[in-house]
């Protein structure tokens, strides 16, 4: 198993690329199962997760092809509606096939997610979703088993705005007969990126970023040829790793407009940012200055970036008072961030975090996507060696992330143990 080893202390400088986003990546395509024909999707990160899914849609009959960042897959042959328990326990965003196999197979078999890492993650408001659209959803054997002649449009309203649960029912609908109007729907960029897909392929979907999203049933798809948009989570992240080691970096090919939440509690921190078009430059200043933080939906703060500011905050100028209110089990970081040295005391969803002078660098074990990141930050900054195991967590959403932080001038390096 792969580890990754970190020689704290040294600002980072120069210029980076940031990849095509996971969570865009991921439901885009899974939409290739809604119409037969050959898809090329351009700038696809080249991740454990995107491997998943790709097999997935390989299992059911798919043609997938991968040169560098482009994936081509041809749908014409898909002809099994099986998400088996292998694929879904590997990734549970595996449940984005449901909706597009409904609508295309009428029927669909795939294996409940479950919890993960971070929290118990029901999918009840894809269930409740799907079955306004006119789906016989049953629940046996750990499966989902979903069966429709035809999906008819609805009113659905969302209790939370959730994000995969969003994709799924813009899919499941693309087709529907009628209208289907989804409210507190979820707004992050990657629902607009979807729609702007879906419409390429020919459907009708308006409203995508605002809570309220409407698409007209059509009667066909095509296939197209789409490039993924920019990831924000990788882009925050290193503008984080930037912060914290009072570092220079232009971080380029990254869409400014959403990472507006995360560049305004940045430059509260005191850091200087500057948008160049698709490019931001993040300069450091230290003493970093602590803030309170809150997660929530975009355009809110993200989740996905809390354990990262964490270790801002770890090693800020007094207190700060983060909440997590996406996910119940999301401060899993915390423990080895104190092992490190960080001063962060739980209480339910806040986290109380007591600025330290330094963190200094320990065997950690990562433990999910983001809380590996955060641990590689918390070893750029802390003194000594800091040894992240477990890897294969940050695999599964960050393309070589070592390489890029040691492009910048990082001590890291990754080994084999
Ligand atoms: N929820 C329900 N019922 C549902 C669906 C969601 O109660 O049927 C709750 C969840 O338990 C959670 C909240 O609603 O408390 C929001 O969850 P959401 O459904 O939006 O999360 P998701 O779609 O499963 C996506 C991302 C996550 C990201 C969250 C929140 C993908 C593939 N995953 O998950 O990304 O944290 O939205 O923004 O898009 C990551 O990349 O590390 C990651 C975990």
């Amino acid at each position: 198993m792969d580890e990754i080893i970190i020689k704290g202390g040294r600002p980072l400088k120069g210029e980076v690329i940031v990849g095509g986003a996971k969570n865009a990546a991921l439901p885009i395509l899974a939409a290739s199962i809604l119409t037969g024909g050959t898809f090329t999707f351009h700038n696809v990160p080249k991740l454990k997760d995107i491997d998943s899914i790709k097999q997935l849609l390989a299992s059911m009959g798919a043609d997938v092809k991968s040169n560098g960042h482009t994936v081509c897959i041809d749908t014409a042959n898909l002809n099994h509606f099986e998400a088996p328990y292998e694929h879904v326990r590997k990734m549970r965003a595996s449940i984005l096939v449901l909706g597009p196999l409904l609508s295309r197979m009428k029927k669909a078999k795939v294996s409940m997610p479950g919890g993960c890492a971070i929290g118990a993650r029901p999918i009840d408001l894809h269930l409740n979703g799907l079955s306004l659209l006119g789906a016989d959803i049953k629940l046996a054997h750990g499966y989902v088993e979903a069966t429709a002649q035809k999906l008819s449009g609805n009113e659905i309203y969302f209790d939370i705005p959730t994000v995969t649960g969003t994709e799924n029912l813009m899919m499941a609908s693309a087709m529907a007969k009628g209208t289907t109007i989804l409210r507190n729907a979820a707004r992050e960029p990657e629902i607009t990126a979807l729609a702007d897909v879906l419409n390429q392929m020919g459907a009708d979907v308006q409203g995508a970023g605002s809570s309220v999203i409407t698409i007209k049933g059509v009667k066909k798809l095509k296939p197209v040829t789409v490039s993924i948009i920019p990831d924000r989570i990788e882009a925050g992240t290193l503008m984080v790793a930037a912060a914290l080691t009072n570092g220079d970096i232009k971080i380029k090919n990254c869409d400014p407009n959403h990472l507006r939440s995360i560049i305004h509690k940045l430059e509260k921190t005191g850091v200087d940012i500057k948008i160049l078009k698709n490019t931001i430059r993040v300069k450091g200043n230290l003493p970093i200055n602590s803030i309170d933080l809150k997660t929530m939906p975009y355009p809110g703060f993200p989740t996905d970036m809390q354990a990262q500011f964490m270790v801002l905050m770890s090693v800020a100028n007094g207190f700060s008072v983060i909440d997590e209110n996406i996910f119940e089990n999301r401060f899993i970081h915390v423990s080895e961030l104190c092992r490190m040295g960080a001063d962060i005391t739980i209480s339910g969803s806040h986290a109380m975090i007591k600025g330290v002078a330094g963190l200094s660098g320990a065997p950690v074990m990562a433990s999910d996507l983001r809380a590996s990141a955060s641990l590689i930050l918390a070893g750029l900054v802390a003194t000594g060696t800091t040894r992240v195991s477990r890897v294969y967590h940050l695999d599964r959403g960050y393309e070589s992330l070592e390489k890029k932080l040691a492009s910048l001038g990082a001590a890291i390096k990754r080994v084999s143990s």
